[in-house]
């Protein structure tokens, strides 16, 4: 029997439509323009409205993925979501809140909690599954209504994030020019508490109202981030004997825009082959590398067998990289 490979085989995304400037934010907390352009690149970011939740995000993100893929909603087999934002903290897991209003019925659906590098990790598992013949066209979404975990009177963490959702569609495919080349993914506990949004109280005492929301150790978290994501790339580069001159495309997490000049200049990436989209939506954790992915191919630059290299970290921690060959068209 012939093998199977996975194929990236489309990208969508939604952001919502309202948008949070640093001028708004400078009515709100003690920062200026200058100091979060200057130390993120972020100059805007989405908000989702109060009655849009991650999964409403999920769907409209999942519905363009579908579209692209040129695949019917009854062929998708299987739903994974990655969100740190589930509409609901326990159950039912936002995968199935997004099945149901896909209209897809007896289909695994799950919800993967891995913090920014959400999207990496499933795609890491619609690799795995759709390689080892057990699904088709698995679809994976990374969505986040981070606007529910921030608290707006924190201004080291309120500039940084915003809220919208990616989704991809991950076929089988005999043709390895197509395919998913390799991904790895990794996570350290120990760094647990640097980058925290804990919401469930089942730890804390039910009187901490900080609780509530996204606690991070900024400058422990820019450290570990650069080093991590450099040598991830380093590693998965030689494992696979491509040099970084060979990519087309490098979609890194967008958190902020030195880290990523960190990253691009140590891997001798060019400019132009990197995807920048965190001066627009900010910090959008699990949806932040396929948002990314969906500006680069709708403005036209990502095209049939394209080499891309994917490229995240966040809380965990965990990180993660992959390459591929877009499978779309
Ligand atoms: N506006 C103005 N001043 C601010 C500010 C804001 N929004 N936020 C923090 N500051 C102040 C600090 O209070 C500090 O003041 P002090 O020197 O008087 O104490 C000063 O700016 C420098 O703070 P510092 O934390 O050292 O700044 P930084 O250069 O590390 O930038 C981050 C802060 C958060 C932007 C940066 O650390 C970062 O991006 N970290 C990683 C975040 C991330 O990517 N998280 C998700 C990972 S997936």
């Amino acid at each position: 029997m012939s093998r199977v490979y996975a194929c990236f085989k489309s990208i969508g995304a939604y952001a919502p439509k309202k948008i949070l400037s640093n001028s708004d934010l400078e009515k709100m907390v003690e920062t200026t323009n200058e100091w979060i352009v200057q130390r993120t690149g972020i100059k805007e970011r989405r908000l989702a409205s109060e009655s849009e939740f991650t999964s409403d995000l999920g769907l409209k993100a999942a519905k363009t993925a579908i579209k692209r893929a040129g695949i019917k909603t009854s062929d998708v087999d299987a739903i994974i979501c990655a969100t740190l934002t589930p509409d609901f903290l326990c159950m039912p897991a936002t995968a199935c809140i997004i099945a149901s209003k896909l209209g897809i019925k007896n289909v695994l659906a799950f919800d993967v909690s891995a913090a920014c590098s959400g999207f990496v990790y499933i795609l890491y598992l619609a690799k795995s599954l759709i390689e080892s013949k057990l699904h088709k066209n698995i679809l994976i979404i990374g969505a986040e209504k981070l606007s529910s975990v921030i608290d707006y009177t924190d201004r080291n963490t309120c500039i940084l994030f915003g809220d919208g959702a990616g989704a991809a569609i991950i076929s089988a495919t005999e043709n390895k020019n197509e395919a998913i080349m390799d991904i790895q993914i990794s996570a350290d506990g120990d760094y647990a508490h640097l980058l925290v949004a804990p919401r469930s109280r089942v730890m804390y005492p039910k009187d901490n109202r900080t609780l509530e929301y996204l606690q991070m150790a900024g400058n422990e978290v820019f450290k570990a981030a650069v080093k991590t994501l450099t040598t991830d790339v380093v590693e998965i580069l030689q494992k696979n004997n491509i040099f970084s001159s060979q990519i087309d495309h490098f979609i890194p997490h967008q958190a902020n825009l030195r880290i990523i000049e960190a990253v691009r200049e140590k891997l001798n990436l060019p400019h132009d082959k990197t995807v920048l989209t965190v001066q627009k939506y900010g910090n959008t954790s699990a949806a932040s590398i396929p948002m990314a992915m969906n500006d680069a191919y709708e403005e036209g630059r990502i095209k049939h067998s394209d080499l891309i290299l994917l490229d995240t970290f966040g809380g965990g921690f965990t990180w993660g990289s992959a390459l591929l060959r877009f499978g779309g068209k």
